[in-house]
């Protein structure tokens, strides 16, 4: 039998517990093996921590669960969340709702390709997303674009661990190497990226000139 196939939207549609499972609830898997996830949240905030009341767009936002992190650990003064999920904006409002986060944030619906912003972010944030991206030289350009002093991106690299999330996933999903993300941005206007490695790939902070 041929495997069903799901669009990124579709697939993380259904998942906005799940996903928020690995932060609130964390098994003894998630903490041994999705270090990653983990790793690029600490290493989002501390980019978010390097700036005084930065605004914040957290790009593929999901669950909103870090959008919350970040807030309640910086002086960030506007979050920005969108993803195209949009049971994730429903549980990233509900959530941010609950932590007394509400007038700090707000999460919208649309493709970050596709949406017309009407303002530029200090910061920006694309955490576990570029893994379902298939055009990601027009999604850095447009994060380039949109960003006025860091943006974030985390990178899986290819392997064991990217072969079963071929195998169990149902939408298309994507790796990148160093030299590969290094190309990505080659056309920025930025001064420096920094790479941290996590176990599942790497978290890039690329800095504005
Ligand atoms: C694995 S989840 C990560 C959620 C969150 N960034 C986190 O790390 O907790 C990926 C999210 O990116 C969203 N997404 C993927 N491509 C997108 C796009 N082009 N525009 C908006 N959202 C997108 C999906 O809907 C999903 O909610």
């Amino acid at each position: 039998m041929s495997k069903q196939t799901h669009t990124a939207q579709q697939y993380w549609d259904v998942r906005s517990d799940l996903f928020a499972s690995y932060y609130k609830k964390p098994s003894l898997f998630d903490k041994l093996f999705r270090q990653g996830i983990y790793t690029r949240t600490a290493v989002a905030l501390k980019t978010i921590q390097e700036y005084d009341k930065p605004t914040v767009l957290d790009i593929g936002s999901g669950p909103g669960v870090n959008s919350v992190t970040w807030l309640k650990n910086s002086n960030a003064s506007l979050l920005l969340g969108i993803d195209f999920a949009e049971s994730m904006n429903e549980y990233a409002r509900k959530n941010a709702k609950s932590e007394a986060l509400a007038d700090r944030c707000k999460f919208i619906e649309g493709d970050f390709m596709k949406h017309k912003f009407d303002q530029s972010f200090d910061i920006s944030v694309a955490v576990g997303v570029l893994d379902y991206i298939d055009d990601a030289a027009s999604f850095i350009k447009k994060m380039d674009a949109v960003t006025n002093k860091a943006f974030v991106v985390s990178w899986p690299k290819n392997g064991l661990r990217m072969a079963l999330r071929r195998y169990r996933y149902t939408c298309a999903v994507f790796h990148y190497t160093e030299k590969s993300i290094r190309d990505l941005h080659a056309n920025c206007n930025i001064k420096s990226i920094d790479f941290i490695p996590t176990n599942a790939g790497w978290v890039t902070i690329a800095r504005k000139k």
